[in-house]
C-alpha cells in the first residue's frame, strides 16, 4: 500500500468568532492509502469532522480553508471547479455524515434521495434504480426494504438514519469514502455487519476509506493504518497494530486509556 488515494498537505482550516480567528485544522499532512481503510481517531473537538468535510468542500460557510492542497487523482481538489465537485460527491467520493438526520432532506423520502444519486450519477431507468435502492437498504441491513423506500427521516430510528445513509454512500461504487462515525448509532450486531461490508467494497470495489471513529475496537478490527489527531494536527500516523500496541505519543496512550 505504497500508493495514496488522496493527499491531504498543510491544509489549514479557520473559523472567525466575534473578530477573533482560531485555528480548527493546523496545517495537517495526510496521506490516505490506497485501496485501504485509515482510521482517524481523536478526541472531540479535535478537527476530525472539520478535516472530512473539507475534503468534499461542504464546510459551514462560517469556516475557511486559508491554505493547503488536497491532491485526488493529481488535481488539487481545493482549486477545482464547483461543477467538478459536484460529478465527484457522492460518485466518487462519497460521505456517510456524522448527524444524519440532518444530512437528508425532511421533506422527501429516503428511497427517493438515495434514488437521486443514482438518478444524477448512473444512466439507470427508473425501475432499476427503484430495484437498486432496495437492494443498497438491504445490504446494509435494513429491515423491509421496499416499505422503507417511502419512509420520511424523521420515520427513522437514528440508526436506520445511519443505514440509509451508509446506503446512499455506496450507491454507485465511489472510490473513496469518507464514513463519519459511520456506526455510532447501531448496535453490536450491525455494527458488525457495517465492518463486514466495508471490509467487503474495500476488496471488491478497491475502496478506499478515510474512518473517522471514537471506537477503537471497530479501529482493530477495520483499519490497515491509524492516524490520530489533536488539536487540528496529526500527531501519529502508522499500521495499526503499530498505534495500538506500541503507541509512541503520549496523547494517544491518554487517548486509548480513556478511550
Ligand atoms: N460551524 C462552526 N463554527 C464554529 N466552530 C466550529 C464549527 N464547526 C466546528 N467548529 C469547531 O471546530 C472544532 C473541531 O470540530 P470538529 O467537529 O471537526 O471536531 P471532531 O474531531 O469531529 O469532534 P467530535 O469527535 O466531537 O465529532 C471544535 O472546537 C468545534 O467547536
Ligand atoms: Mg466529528
Amino acid at each position: 500500500m505504497s500508493h495514496a488515494v488522496m493527499r491531504l498537505r498543510n491544509l489549514t482550516v479557520v473559523v472567525n468568532v466575534l473578530g477573533r480567528e482560531r485555528v480548527l485544522v493546523d496545517g495537517l499532512n495526510l496521506d490516505i492509502p490506497q485501496e485501504g481503510i485509515l482510521a482517524l481517531v481523536g478526541g472531540s473537538g479535535s478537527g476530525k469532522t472539520t478535516t472530512g468535510l473539507s475534503i468534499l468542500r461542504l464546510l459551514s460557510p462560517a469556516l475557511e480553508i486559508q491554505r493547503g492542497v488536497i491532491f485526488y487523482k493529481s488535481k488539487d481538489l481545493l482549486n477545482a471547479t464547483e461543477a467538478h465537485m459536484r460529478q465527484l460527491r457522492g460518485k466518487e467520493i462519497s460521505m456517510v455524515f456524522q448527524e444524519p438526520l440532518s444530512a437528508f432532506n425532511p421533506v422527501f423520502s429516503i428511497g427517493y434521495q438515495i434514488e437521486e444519486v443514482l438518478r444524477f450519477h448512473t444512466d439507470l431507468g427508473r425501475s432499476r434504480r427503484k430495484a437498486r435502492v432496495e437492494e443498497l437498504l438491504d445490504v446494509v441491513g435494513m429491515p423491509d426494504p421496499r416499505g422503507m423506500r417511502d419512509k420520511y427521516p424523521h420515520q427513522l430510528s437514528g440508526g436506520m438514519r445511519q443505514r440509509a445513509m451508509i446506503a446512499q454512500a455506496i450507491a454507485v461504487d465511489p472510490k473513496l469514502i469518507i464514513a463519519d462515525e459511520p456506526t455510532s448509532n447501531l448496535d453490536v450486531t450491525l455494527q458488525a455487519r457495517i465492518m463486514e461490508l466495508f471490509r467487503k467494497l474495500k476488496k471488491e470495489l478497491k475502496l478506499s476509506i478515510l474512518l473517522i471513529t471514537h471506537d477503537l475496537g471497530m479501529v482493530g478490527h477495520l483499519a490497515d493504518e491509524v492516524a490520530v489527531m489533536h488539536q487540528g494536527r496529526i500527531v501519529e500516523h502508522g499500521p495499526t497494530q503499530q498505534i495500538l500496541d506500541r503507541p509512541q505519543h503520549a496523547y494517544t496512550r491518554e487517548l486509548m486509556e480513556t478511550g
